[in-house]
């Protein structure tokens, strides 16, 4: 073995809860976990870590961010406490559209820049993979750009990035009056251009981005690239995306207040992944929570996200969303780290690969200056954080 951390409280996430191992120890080989298990079974190792009875978690993933981007909205965020609302700010060319225009000003390596420091907070909290969104391009080179900077990011530090392609973001100025000429764009070029880059096809099914006709023909021409799908679904209105994105076995539908019965019946079936965005919720002082007990009930997997956006969810912290995921939603303390965690990995179909500390998959694991899981839930800015390892490392 290369590494072993002994004397350890695991949180291995594997069965139904937080699979754990009172006096546990972990062995990495070449980057992946080769052994799992109690103190008193540990193999040798070249290096051996005493953990001193902290808590071991796998790395944490945050599932559906938009840390790419140019610009800030503080701005509009103002006018929102103002009492403008979100939607009037977006029919009034600001929303999206104001940080579509800043992210086209910036080329790939001044967006990989500002980025950086969002990136570098998230590593601090034992981030090991991230997903990061196009979606502020809306161009065929601005949307390929803004892909290629969050693959550069996965570069310029240790961590996994999964890369979403999100053209089907809002309908940019200059096709205003003609979202389908638009959505033609999406599916004909942007698509097949995406295919290397991208790991997952988005889009945003509301009244101010597409309707679930045009995301249907998105996710066609996706399905065509061999590229899975996800969707903001329900966030505003319910426009029954969820249950459109379950027809497509997408690996998740994202935010959901407004989902219905039989939108959640369509995501149980599907295996597709909750992904619960509480930093949105509350910044946009939404009133109508996502129904957490029926999609419990209905044994839908839930994950946890940041958003990071600088319109709704102006966030770098997923520690934070844990206590929101806790105190808004209702999510239990087991529910929250495994939707940062094997939920999560699900929600990017990574769910071979990372997630649980179990042997075969990738070395990624956080290392907590806590022996108690709940320390990592309750607590409001306050990050505990002992090491982060990415494949093995300790980085
Ligand atoms: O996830 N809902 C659409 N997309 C983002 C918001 C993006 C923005 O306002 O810039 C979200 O909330
Ligand atoms: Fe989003």
């Amino acid at each position: 073995m290369d590494r072993l951390w002994t004397n350890a409280r695991l949180a291995t996430l594997t069965g139904d809860g937080l699979g754990p191992v009172e006096r546990g120890a972990v062995a990495a080989r070449d980057g992946r976990i080769a052994w799992v298990g109690d103190v008193a079974d540990a193999p040798d190792a070249a290096d051996i870590v005493d953990c001193a009875g902290r808590l071991i978690t796998p790395g944490l993933i945050d599932c559906h961010t938009h840390l790419v981007h140019g610009g800030s909205r503080a701005n509009e965020w103002a006018m929102r406490l103002e009492g403008a609302t979100y939607e009037e700010i977006a029919r009034a060319g600001g929303g999206i559209v104001s940080t579509m225009r800043a992210t086209r000003e910036m080329d790939e390596e001044a967006l990989v820049a500002s980025a950086l420091p969002r990136l570098d907070a998230l590593l601090a909290e034992g981030v090991t993979t991230i997903e990061i969104k196009s979606g502020y391009g809306l161009t065929l080179d601005d949307e390929i750009k803004m892909l290629r900077a969050a693959r550069a990011l996965g570069d310029a530090r240790m961590i996994r990035v999964a890369a979403t392609l999100l053209a089907a973001h809002v309908v940019p100025p200059e096709y205003k009056g003609d979202a389908d000429a638009y959505v033609d764009l999406v599916c004909e070029r942007i698509i097949p251009a995406a295919v290397g880059l991208a790991d997952a096809v988005d889009g945003f099914c509301e009244g101010i981005g597409f309707s679930p006709q045009q995301i249907a023909r998105v996710f066609d021409a996706a399905k065509a690239a061999g590229l899975p799908v996800k969707l903001h679904a329900e966030q505003l209105s319910h426009l029954a995306g969820a249950s459109l994105a379950a027809s497509y076995r997408a690996l998740s539908a994202d935010h959901l207040e407004h989902i219905d019965a039989a939108d959640i019946a369509a995501m149980a079936e599907a295996g597709t992944v909750a992904v619960l965005l509480p930093g949105a919720y509350y910044v946009m002082r939404e009133t109508h929570k996502p129904p957490v007990e029926a999609l419990r009930d209905a044994g839908v997997p839930m994950a946890l996200a940041t958003d990071c956006n600088p319109g709704t969810s102006p966030t770098t912290s997923l520690l934070l969303m844990l206590n929101m995921g806790a105190t808004l939603f209702g999510l239990s303390v087991t529910e929250c780290l495994r939707a940062v965690t094997v939920n999560a990995a699900a929600a990017l179909g990574l769910q071979g690969e990372i997630g649980t500390i179990e042997v075969g998959k990738a070395a990624d694991l956080a290392i907590w200056n806590t022996s108690e899981p709940a320390e990592l839930v309750y607590r409001l800015g306050f990050n505990p954080l002992h090491k982060r390892i990415k494949d093995g490392l300790c980085t």
